[in-house]
């Protein structure tokens, strides 16, 4: 009964999302009963009066709920395989924490638990629909999923910038702004709450790469990861409340994130007042000293030297006032996030069915929503259904999407159709394979033009694959970049020679379109030669059709680029990518010797975060932030600001029904050009429909962060002339509006 109603509201935020009815503008997203933690509050404190000493460390500490090797303890019989399990507390009424990975559903651990799950296009994909209630919709569908899979954690909310388009976990992530990450990633969270399970926001925080994960040092001001990094968690967590907070493997200014007081003391818990609970990234532990500088549960433990946060807390805090203070404070934050969820009021159990065909309608809509159309010259897009020939070259288009790698992996019932390994042994040759969902391009455009002879070719060859392409009316290749959690990239080619196959199948065929499978931005030297580009991500459970849709028209592309696309690493604030060059690929990421170190100075571009870095710096990037093209075209006008609000109007001047995204920039400040996304805007538009849409300018982006010496201090808006543009990305933007503000300075 339950679970039928939740598959109904999903699908039915899924039409409202995906722009089938209309559009959302940024701050108008479905909202599902919002999380009360202050009220939970108050029943964990009576819980943690009513706990006997002997019960104190029980929701402190966890393990990765998997048997790591043959031998290794059996995981307890109440525990469902996936990432985590922190027993509970029967005789108090708290259940025990059964946790799964991860912002794209429900992983697959290796097909441990012998059960797949709907898998979501990956998170820049989601992020690329610039729509909240598209996000909520995916996040309300995996919830469900994990719910009826006996969880109720789910490890997901990944929000980290995209500082380095090299990350490996790019896929995993949003974007690179902190008002698109932290309005995006909380409506997801608030899809996965209304389950009744606990989110989690993560990896807290400036976990920019995966080159040395343990132990990278990142370098940044206070003020910079106030205005950037961190004000994506912030917004974030306003919009979504999760329960808990996972604290990331790096360092930052010297202390590994999850014992780093600055971060979870200051900033999270006393400056935003955070109720809910930290937990560690798996084996992110250093030792017992990390309670006292916030974190309030470790878990995995078999990862980490040593359990510290069980005996080893108890004996402290029998001893000690202060540690038993904070012993009594974990709880009551852990216990918080459970009561303020419902957790335990609706208890999970496995085997839980699910509607597979509405669930994988709502991957399917998120996929759409995320394409991103990068080129169409002469209109070579959509295609027509009379082609009496089509070439069909490589991607392994012929069995399915690719998928990102790592904790996050998805799949469904089976498995992948295809699973390439990148490595021929050793311990993570399991997790090193490419993996492939089941969701055939290929089928999908045969259905579309039975008349048509269909050439497919595998691209391991450019001779035959150019030989096919050039008895076709119309080449399509499926280009593909794997990336996964533990490595980055080495640079933003398309690997396995792509790039020369493209380049020569584009020479046969004037009519060649190229569909990237890629975990985030690539250079794509073939560019000019090609008829069209559609960026469509690691496309999820139902990408094939997806992508097959959009080709043909039966569905407008409306995605837009959530990142920059550098036209070359020389662009980036660090050309040279911190440890590539001294360090050996390590999925750990563990320091060589003990005395390794590794620092990434994230001062060089301090908040002015990708776009902000390329306008700052002058440089033209290959696609700017917010790019995507249509199968029909908008105007864009009639702009104006008061500074708390930002109105304009949307018009589709074309031909067919489209999605346009209205996108506000800060351009000017008190006569310092600047260049900050303020407010964002989705819209579905009729041929010939206009609607004028009004979005909320969060303050904390007009303004600076001013640090009082002292970890903490307040926003500051100097008094001026503001100066804002309305634009369909970046750098492409209308008249500039100003507006005349005055002084102001604020705390959080
Ligand atoms: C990842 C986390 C994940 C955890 C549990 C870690 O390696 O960094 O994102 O949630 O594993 O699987």
């Amino acid at each position: 009964m339950t679970m039928g109603r939740r598959f109904l509201s999903a699908v039915a935020l899924a039409a409202v999302g995906a722009g089938l009815a209309q559009g959302s503008a940024q701050a108008q997203a479905p909202s599902s009963a919002p999380v009360d933690m202050t009220a939970a509050q108050a029943r964990a404190d009576q819980t943690v009066k009513a706990m006997q000493p002997d019960e104190r460390t029980t929701l402190t500490h966890g393990i990765m709920a998997i048997q790591l090797f043959p031998g290794a303890p059996p995981i307890p019989a109440d525990a469902v395989p996936g990432a985590g399990y922190i027993a509970g507390l029967p005789r108090l009424g708290v259940p025990a924490l059964k946790e799964t990975d991860a912002s794209l559903g429900v992983a697959w651990v290796s097909g441990a638990r012998k059960r797949g799950a709907t898998a979501l296009p990956s998170g820049i994909a989601q992020a690329a629909s610039w729509d909240p209630a598209v996000m909520q919709a995916g996040g309300a569908m995996i919830g469900a999923e994990a719910r009826a899979s006996g969880f109720n954690v789910l490890l997901a909310g990944g929000v980290n910038l995209t500082r380095d388009p090299r990350n490996g976990r790019t896929f995993e992530y949003l974007s690179e702004d902190p008002l698109l990450s932290g309005m995006l990633v909380g409506a997801a969270i608030r899809g996965i709450q209304s389950n009744n399970i606990i989110s989690t926001i993560k990896h807290f925080a400036l976990n920019g790469q995966e080159t040395g994960r343990q132990f990278v040092d990142i370098q940044i001001g206070n003020a910079a990861a106030r205005e950037s990094d961190l004000l994506a968690f912030q917004i974030g967590i306003e919009q979504g409340q999760p329960g808990s907070v996972m604290c990331a493997y790096n360092r930052v200014n010297g202390n590994r994130a999850c014992d780093n007081s600055w971060l979870l003391n200051t900033v999270l818990k006393r400056d935003w007042g955070y109720k809910g609970f930290v937990m560690s990234d798996w084996g992110a532990v250093p030792g017992l000293d990390a309670a006292m500088a916030g974190l309030d549960q470790q878990s995995g433990e078999q990862l980490d030297k040593a359990v510290y946060f069980g005996s080893k807390l108890a004996e402290k805090a029998a001893t000690d006032k202060a540690w038993a203070a904070r012993l009594a404070d974990m709880n009551r934050r852990v216990l918080t996030a459970i009561y303020a969820t419902g957790v335990d009021k609706n208890p999970v159990t496995p085997g839980g069915q699910w509607d597979a065909a509405a669930h994988a309608a709502v991957a399917e809509q998120t996929a759409i929503a995320g394409m991103v159309l990068l080129r169409n010259q002469n209109n070579a897009l959509p295609l027509l259904r009379d082609a009496k020939s089509v070439a069909v070259i490589g991607g392994y288009a012929d069995g399915g999407v690719l998928s990102g790698g790592g904790s996050s992996q998805v799949q469904g019932d089976g498995g992948p159709v295809v699973s390439r390994p990148v490595l021929a042994g050793g311990m993570f040759a399991g997790i090193m394979q490419q993996q492939f969902h089941r969701s055939s391009p290929l089928d999908a455009i045969k259905a579309r033009v039975p008349q048509a002879a269909i050439h497919f070719r595998d691209g391991r060859y450019i001779a035959d694959a150019v030989e096919a392409a050039r008895r076709s009316d119309v080449a399509i290749v499926f280009a593909t970049e794997w990336r996964t959690e533990g490595l980055d990239q080495p640079d933003l080619s398309l690997p396995d020679g792509q790039d020369a196959l493209i380049a020569a199948v584009a020479a046969a065929n004037p009519r060649t379109i190229v569909v990237l499978e890629t975990g985030g931005p690539v250079a794509m030297p073939w560019l000019d030669q090609t008829a069209a580009v559609l960026e469509a991500w690691y496309p999820g459970a139902r990408g094939g059709e997806a992508i097959a849709k959009v080709l043909f028209g039966e569905a407008n592309p409306g995605g837009r680029l959530p990142v920059t696309f550098p036209a070359s690493v020389a662009q980036l604030p660090r050309p040279k990518l911190d440890g590539s060059d001294t360090l050996d690929p390590d999925f750990m990421g563990n320091p060589p010797t003990p005395t390794t170190t590794l620092k990434a100075d994230y001062n060089i571009e301090g908040s002015d975060v990708g776009y902000r870095w390329f306008a700052r710096t002058g440089a033209k990037p290959l696609f700017p932030f917010g790019y995507g093209l249509s199968y029909t075209s908008f105007a864009q006008d009639g702009l104006s600001v008061d500074g708390k609000t930002a109105r304009f109007t949307l018009r589709n001047t074309g031909k067919v029904a489209g999605d346009d995204v209205g996108q506000v920039y800060l351009v000017d400040r008190a006569g310092t050009a600047k260049r900050r996304l303020v407010g964002f805007a989705r819209v579905h538009l009729a041929p010939g429909e206009s609607r004028t849409v009004s979005v909320t300018i969060d303050q904390r982006l007009l303004a600076d962060w001013r640090d009082d010496g002292k970890g903490s201090g307040g926003w500051t808006l100097p008094a001026g002339n503001y100066g804002f543009a309305l634009g369909s990305d970046a750098q492409t933007l209308g008249q500039v509006v100003t507006v005349r503000l005055a002084a102001r300075n604020w705390k959080d």
